[in-house]
């Protein structure tokens, strides 16, 4: 247990930062349980001095004895009453201060995982394991560690006291715990495994539910509401089916340790009772035991549960430590930052693949400063390409160098810095045009951001809405047009300012008349920059080398520098003039 926790702490990043409330709650726990000691003693001390003698004492001495000890009763419940505030609300802030620490923590984490390595994982199972299994995970700090030493801490002092009264009795009475030790242990391992099936069964249905809210169009006019309906309850069921087959297992592990209580009095009786008629023990002594019994078993009853549960929550950490343990971007630290002069990219005996589909293999291409035109079929790599050569994928062997340094050995922010990139699938963010634009470079200033826009062609289409730069784009700029979109994602990408732009698509939804302007804009750019544009319309009347992967790819050892041919309006590996 102690091990699971210092391995979940160091993993999650929590160590320390507890220990003062775990410490008060253990305090208040432990002054909860020795007050609930005094109630038995005190009925022992009514019944055996004042209501079995009532004949030997004096009647009002007997009602100033009852009415001192009932004082006494009154201020040890006002006094558990606090305690149990206390620690009801310090347990509440602790689980919730704890579960806030572990997401924020697995965000960043996540930020700095590999693209390749997050997509492993659905979106929306992140998004529940984020959500769900952090408050079952978090209970290993803030619930079981106090349940656990309050716990041993509770059953102390009760079975001290039974041995002190009659310790022949408190063995036989002790004696269910062995069973109960064994029982706990077999259902914590079953339970182990119902929780994870649950936990995955409910990020499918997170992952349904994000993937359905967003193709909600396509729904719409494909009439897809029945099909819908359809996948969800096939989603729903295997969370229904989970549920109820765990349902089952805690029933009949709690109908098990109902007994708990039960056999202990049974023993207690059959045992105890004789006792009492034969005289061995007093009747105050079997009340009071019957009492520390109840007291004993409750821990007992919290410790055995406490496995099962401790069980639960490991289904739990174990998927957020899959997450933890996705592959790192940077792994190796102070590594030399790149510095861009002449901007040219060489790509070297290239191999790439998606699982089994190889995409480049001993693939060479060489880009220099200027327009770069990267074209090919669908799928013939083009994305690949660009994503490689921001070091968003990896490669699998060879190299990509910028201006002779191998990408794989620099700093990868230095990387990314000299790196402005337009994505194939536009991205915007929910806020406004401005901050979309200016999270391209998050230190620019307002004019940057109006230069940057006015040169995507940006810049009039903005100013003529009603709230201008301060408009909201909505979900993923569902607010724009699709050619708007692709224009502020540009700006965005020419406020950075970088050496090396690469732009995905570019134009694709953008009209002619502002295409023309665009080009015009990143020819101008391209004198000191090297510019990648892959796509599938080569602008009229600009120059720059063309690169076609359905040839480079087939013919692997050739490098498209060495090919380089004045003849415009062909494809291939040729430079336009
Ligand atoms: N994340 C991925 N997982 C698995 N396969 C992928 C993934 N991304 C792309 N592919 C596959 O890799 C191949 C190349 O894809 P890529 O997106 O690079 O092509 P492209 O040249 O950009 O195509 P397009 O012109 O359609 O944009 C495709 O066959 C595609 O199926
Ligand atoms: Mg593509």
């Amino acid at each position: 247990m102690i091990k699971r926790i210092r391995e979940y702490q160091k993993t999650l990043n929590v160590s320390g930062r507890y220990q003062r409330y775990l410490i008060l709650l253990i305090f208040i726990n432990a002054a909860s349980m020795i007050f609930s000691l005094i109630n038995p003693l005190v009925l022992k001390r009514l019944i055996d001095n004042v209501f079995s003698s009532s004949g030997d004492i004096d009647k009002n001495v007997g009602i100033n004895i009852l009415n001192y000890w009932l004082a006494v009763l009154v201020i040890v419940f006002a006094i558990s009453a606090v305690a149990t505030y206390l620690s009801q609300y310090i347990s509440g802030k602790l689980s919730a201060t704890i579960s806030d620490d572990i997401r924020s923590d697995l965000f960043k984490e996540i930020n700095l995982k590999r693209l390749a390595a997050i997509y492993k994982i659905k979106s929306g199972d992140i998004v529940s394991r984020i959500m769900n299994d952090v408050v079952l995970s978090q209970e290993l700090i803030s619930t079981y560690v106090v349940r656990l030493i309050s716990g041993i801490m509770g059953l102390i002092l009760p079975l001290v006291i039974m041995l002190t009264l009659k310790w022949d009795l408190a063995l036989i009475c002790i004696m269910p715990t062995i069973f109960y030790s064994v029982i706990s242990w077999i259902y914590g391992n079953l339970l182990r495994d119902k929780q994870k099936r649950v936990l995955q069964a409910t990020g499918n249905i997170t992952s349904f539910l994000t993937e359905s809210l967003s193709i909600m169009p396509l729904v719409k006019v494909f009439c897809l509401e029945d099909y819908q309906k359809g996948r969800f309850a096939s989603v729903g069921s295997l969370y229904r089916d989970a549920s109820i087959d765990m349902s089952k297992t805690i029933a009949s592990y709690i109908s098990i340790s109902s007994l708990n209580f039960f056999v202990p009095i049974i023993l207690l009786l059959w045992v105890g009772g004789r006792m009492t008629l034969e005289g061995t023990i007093t009747i105050g002594t079997l009340v009071a035991f019957s009492t520390y019994v109840t007291q004993f078993f409750g821990p007992i009853r919290d410790l055995s549960n406490l496995w099962p549960n401790i069980k639960r929550s490991e289904a739990a950490f174990e998927r957020l430590r899959e997450i933890v343990d996705l592959d790192l971007e940077n792994e190796i630290h102070n590594r030399e930052g790149l510095v861009v002069t002449q901007g040219k990219i060489v790509v070297k005996d290239l191999a790439y693949s998606y699982n089994n589909e190889q995409i480049f293999d001993n693939f060479n291409v060489t880009f220099d400063r200027g327009l770069n035109f990267l074209i090919g079929d669908n799928g013939s790599g083009k994305s690949t390409l660009l994503h490689l050569i921001s070091s968003i994928y990896k490669p699998h062997s060879g190299r990509i160098e910028i201006d002779g340094k191998d990408i794989s050995e620099v700093n990868i922010k230095s990387l990314r810095k000299n790196i402005s990139i337009l994505l194939q699938n536009v991205q915007l963010i929910d806020a406004t045009i401005y901050e979309n634009i200016s999270i391209g470079d998050l230190n620019a200033m307002e004019e940057e951001v109006i230069e940057a826009a006015r040169l995507a062609n940006a810049h009039e289409f903005i100013i003529k809405l009603p709230q201008g730069y301060h408009t909201q784009v909505g979900e993923n700029g569902m607010k724009l047009s699709g050619g708007e979109r692709q224009k502020i994602a540009l700006a965005r990408a020419a406020l950075r300012k970088s050496r090396i732009m690469l732009l995905d698509e570019v134009t694709s939804s953008i009209d002619e008349k502002s295409k023309k302007s665009i080009y015009a804009a990143l020819s101008n750019l391209s004198k000191d920059r090297t510019i990648i544009i892959a796509t599938h319309e080569l602008p009229q009347g600009i120059k720059g080398g063309i690169f076609d992967l359905n040839d480079l790819r087939v013919q692997p050892s050739q490098t498209a520098t060495a090919h380089l041919a004045p003849s415009p309006g062909e494809f291939g590996p040729k430079r336009r003039e």
